[in-house]
C-alpha cells in the first residue's frame, strides 16, 4: 500500500476512505506543520495530501525525500504550491475541481448580499441594541437591476452569473476567452479588465491567482469602477493589493467590499478591520460538510488513480 501524508485533519469519512486506500499518516491533532515538518514527516512517504495551509514553495520540494511522486492538494486553488518546482521534480500536483463550485458561489453570492445590503454594519448595530429605525438607516446597494461583473468565468463564476442573474442584476464577465452562449448566462463579454470594471456597480472576483491576476486590483486598476462601486473577491487574496483597496474603501471611491479570502491568512491586513463597509469572512468558500468530503474524497482519488495508472485528469503541473 502507498504511503501517503496527509498534512491536516480530514472529516471521519475521508479518514476512513483514507485508510482502505492507502497507508496514511494522520494529522490527528489538526497541527499546523511548519514546512521543516513536512520535509520530515514526508520521508518514506509516496506522496502528500496536503492543503492550502501549507506553503510548498521551490526551497520546500526541493527538500521532499525522492520517493514523493504526487502532492495532491485538498483545493481547487494551487496557489500554495510552486508546479514548475514540483515539475521538476517529477512530482505531479493534482486538485479538486467541479465538487467546490456550488458551495463557493454560495459564499460569492453572501459576499455580494452582505457587502451591498451593509451586513456587517447591520449585525454590530444588531448586537448592540437600541438602533433608531429611519427612512435613511443603513441604506445599501440594492442588487436589482445592477451590473454585476465577473472576473474569471470558470464553474464558480458561472454559478454565481446564474444565481445573480435571478435576482435581477446585470451580467457582465472577463474570462481568457469568451464563453459559448449557453455558459454566459446571458453576460456580456468584455476583452480586457479596463472594460469590465467600468461598467461593474459590484465586482466578483473568481479567477485562479496567477502571476498574471496577482494585484490585479490596485492603484491603478480601482480607479476604472463607477463611484461607489463594490468589491467582492471568493477566489485568492493574491488577487488584491490590500492598501490599494483599504485607500479605495476609506475615501469611497469603493462603496464596500466582501471578502473570504486574503494575502498572508490568516493574518488579513488590520486596515480591513477598520473599516465599516468591510463584510469579511474567514475563507468559508467550501466548508459544508457534503463538499469538504467530495474534496478530500476526490484528493484521495487524485492519488489513487495516479499510482494505478500513472496519469491523473486533475494534474495541474
Ligand atoms: C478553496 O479555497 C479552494 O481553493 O479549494
Amino acid at each position: 500500500m502507498k504511503k501517503i501524508l496527509i498534512t491536516r485533519k480530514l472529516i471521519k469519512e475521508s479518514e476512513e476512505k483514507a485508510i482502505k486506500t492507502f497507508d496514511p499518516i494522520l494529522n490527528t491533532n489538526d497541527e499546523l506543520y511548519s514546512q521543516s515538518k513536512v520535509i520530515e514527516m514526508s520521508q518514506g512517504c509516496d506522496g502528500i495530501l496536503s492543503s492550502l495551509t501549507e506553503k510548498l514553495d521551490k526551497e520546500i520540494i526541493d527538500k521532499l525525500p525522492d520517493s514523493v511522486k504526487i502532492i495532491s492538494n485538498f483545493a481547487v486553488g494551487f496557489g500554495n504550491i510552486d508546479l514548475e518546482a514540483a515539475k521538476k521534480k517529477g512530482i505531479v500536483v493534482t486538485n479538486t475541481p467541479e465538487v467546490l463550485s456550488d458551495a463557493t458561489a454560495e459564499i460569492g453570492i453572501l459576499l455580494i448580499l452582505g457587502a451591498c445590503r451593509r451586513a456587517a454594519e447591520g449585525i454590530d448595530s444588531a448586537k448592540e441594541g437600541g438602533w433608531k429605525w429611519s427612512a435613511d438607516y443603513l441604506i445599501g446597494k440594492q442588487l436589482t437591476g445592477t451590473r454585476l461583473g465577473i472576473l474569471g468565468m470558470g464553474r464558480i463564476g458561472q454559478k454565481i452569473a446564474r444565481i445573480a442573474k435571478s435576482l435581477g442584476m446585470i451580467i457582465h464577465y472577463h474570462n481568457r476567452s469568451k464563453l459559448s452562449e449557453d455558459k454566459e448566462q446571458g453576460g456580456i463579454y468584455h476583452d480586457n479588465i479596463k472594460s469590465l470594471f467600468s461598467v461593474s456597480d459590484v465586482l466578483s472576483i473568481c479567477c485562479p491567482a496567477t502571476k498574471e491576476t496577482e494585484n490585479m486590483i490596485n492603484k491603478e486598476t480601482v480607479e476604472y469602477f463607477p463611484k461607489g462601486a463594490v468589491i467582492t473577491n471568493v477566489a485568492r487574496g493574491d488577487i488584491i493589493d490590500d492598501e490599494a483597496l483599504i485607500d479605495a474603501l476609506s475615501r469611497r471611491k469603493i462603496y464596500a467590499a466582501g471578502l473570504d479570502v486574503y494575502k498572508n491568512e490568516p493574518n488579513l491586513n488590520p486596515g480591513y478591520l477598520k473599516i465599516k463597509t468591510a463584510f469579511i469572512l474567514p475563507h468559508l468558500g467550501s466548508a459544508t460538510k457534503d463538499t469538504r468530503i467530495a474534496m478530500a474524497n476526490l484528493a484521495i482519488d487524485n492519488i489513487d488513480e495516479f499510482f494505478k495508472t500513472g496519469n491523473c485528469k486533475n494534474n495541474v503541473n
